[in-house]
């Protein structure tokens, strides 16, 4: 397949990282600024009235499922609200509440959610195939030929259930190819919840502190580097030399957590460099970042060629068992599939990978997405949302911090994203009640009816129209207009 079309971009301007960075470190530097305690039992009562079935249908989900909900995105504080409908921009609960939707399912609805001509299109194959055969279907071929042509360093791909799974693939993968051992992640980043993974998990510095259940083994060859600190990076690497050899590095090309510590332009072509350098694989997590970021992902965006690279949400427009892996056929060949498969395999598989379902819900939302430019319409909502959040915080004269990476918006008030092991005391005061400040956040903007990503991030989609953009920014100006101190 050939494109004619040049990929565009969800990006308008690179935050400029040292300026972000500077008044990230300026906000946990000072006392945190909570939402005012008569404020916040006000929000609180929000939940109290007007989300009974909500409360009842928790209670009873308690006995049940773990904790009552399934899902780590899910608020919790002070209960999880369920909800009954989605479509486009909005969601309802099941006390018939509309919410603006920042949450995004996390982030594979770029389009907007339950978007209907990729529903439809489900229906089809639903009628005609079935979820699930276990033998092949056109549409795995017609998907991974249109990630080839969005994203050329992907020759070969290999459709999975979640990006964790992608993730695990990938580092096996990477050590079947090089034989050597070594994993190199960024401090703090996420990378799905395998035991090799679960190392240096959203504070940097802490190593196996998440850890727990997963043995020492299963992490002993992971390493972690201070985000941005390509010096501390080249050392590892140099180490790894007479230890196993590096495998691998695998970051988020945007920073870690989807750039909730932005990083320089430069910094995976640097990354790149070092890898060639010392003869390790480049894994690009671009599990949020592919096709948000654009059809070409931020390998497209940063021209950096990754040996391989992790897909996930977009990979399925939003429908189940999205994962997949893909880069050079060298590379890949390591991990061909079906009985017998090549004398050095990389095993990886599963039941429900690249069933019909995933593939031909992702072949049409991405079809959909570039037809309707979709990324980068959500970039421009981002970039307004963005824009409006900055002007209320200057207005108010709080010390919180607003940017964004296209439709990745971070609004950090509690600073708890930037706490890290250099400075082990600060972390251990203040981890907890930052996070609770951050609950307490998220708790306010869905009781102000917005719904984010953990009260720190938005994600914006196709849906977002200026009218609800700007609908939006009324509800966060009530919410910031309610911290201690404003007013
Ligand atoms: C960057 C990144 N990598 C991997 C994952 C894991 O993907 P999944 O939740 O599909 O297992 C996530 C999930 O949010 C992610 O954000």
């Amino acid at each position: 397949m050939t494109s004619t079309t040049t990929p565009q971009y969800a990006i308008s301007t690179w935050p400029d990282t040292d300026a972000v960075n500077a008044r990230l470190q300026a906000l946990i530097a000072q006392p945190m600024r909570p939402i005012r305690r008569d404020k916040m039992q006000e929000y609180l009562g929000y939940f109290e009235t007007k989300c009974v079935r909500s409360r009842a249908l928790n209670e009873e989900a308690q006995k049940y499922i773990p904790g009552g909900v399934q899902h780590n995105l899910a608020f919790n504080h002070p209960f999880p609200l369920a909800v009954e409908r989605a479509e486009g921009a909005y969601l309802w609960d099941v006390d018939g509440n509309r919410y603006i939707d920042f949450l995004q399912a996390g982030g594979p609805t770029v389009l907007g959610s339950n978007y209907a001509p990729v529903r439809e299109k489900v229906i089809e194959m639903l009628s005609s195939c079935g979820p699930v055969t276990g033998l092949f279907h056109e549409y795995e071929l017609k998907l991974a030929e249109l990630v080839h042509r969005f994203m050329p360093s992907i020759e070969m791909l290999r459709l999975l259930g979640s990006g964790t799974e992608s993730v695990m693939a990938a580092i096996r993968i990477a050590r079947t190819h090089t034989g050597k051992k070594k994993i190199i992640k960024v401090g703090g980043a996420y990378h799905g919840w395998s035991d090799s993974m679960v190392y240096g998990l959203h504070v940097p510095g802490t190593g196996r502190m998440e850890a727990i259940g997963i043995p020492r083994g299963a992490s002993a060859h992971t390493q972690e580097f201070f985000p941005h600190d390509l010096g501390a990076l080249r050392r590892l690497m140099q180490l790894n030399r007479v230890r196993g050899g590096t495998a691998a590095v695998i970051l988020e090309p945007v920073g870690p957590e989807s750039g909730t510590r932005p990083v320089p332009h430069d910094f995976s072509r640097q990354v790149r460099q070092l890898c060639d350098e010392f003869g390790a694989l480049l894994i690009f997590d671009e599990v949020v970042t592919g096709f948000r970021l654009g059809m070409g992902g931020a390998q497209g965006y940063f021209g950096v060629k990754p040996d391989l690279t992790v897909l996930g949400k977009c990979i399925s427009g939003g429908y189940p068992m999205a994962g997949a892996v893909g880069g050079r056929c060298e590379v890949m060949h390591c991990c061909a599939a079906g009985v017998g498969g090549t004398s050095k395999r990389a095993y990886v598989g599963g039941t429900l990978s690249a069933n019909p379902l995933s593939c031909v819900a992702g072949y049409h939302a991405l079809l959909e997405m570039e037809r309707t430019n979709a990324p980068v319409i959500a970039g421009k909502a981002g970039d307004r949302l963005t824009k409006g959040l900055q002007a209320i915080i200057e207005r108010l004269g709080l010390p919180f911090v607003a940017y964004n990476q296209g439709s990745i918006v971070h609004l950090e008030t509690s600073g708890l994203m930037l706490l890290d092991f250099r400075h082990p005391l600060k972390l251990a005061r203040e981890l907890k009640p930052r996070k609770h400040m951050m609950e307490e956040m998220g708790a306010a903007y869905m009781a102000r009816g917005l719904v984010t990503l953990a009260g720190s991030r938005a994600y914006t989609s196709m849906a977002d129209s200026d009218d609800v953009i700007d609908e939006a920014l009324n509800r966060f100006e009530t919410v910031l207009s309610s911290v201690e101190g404003v007013g």
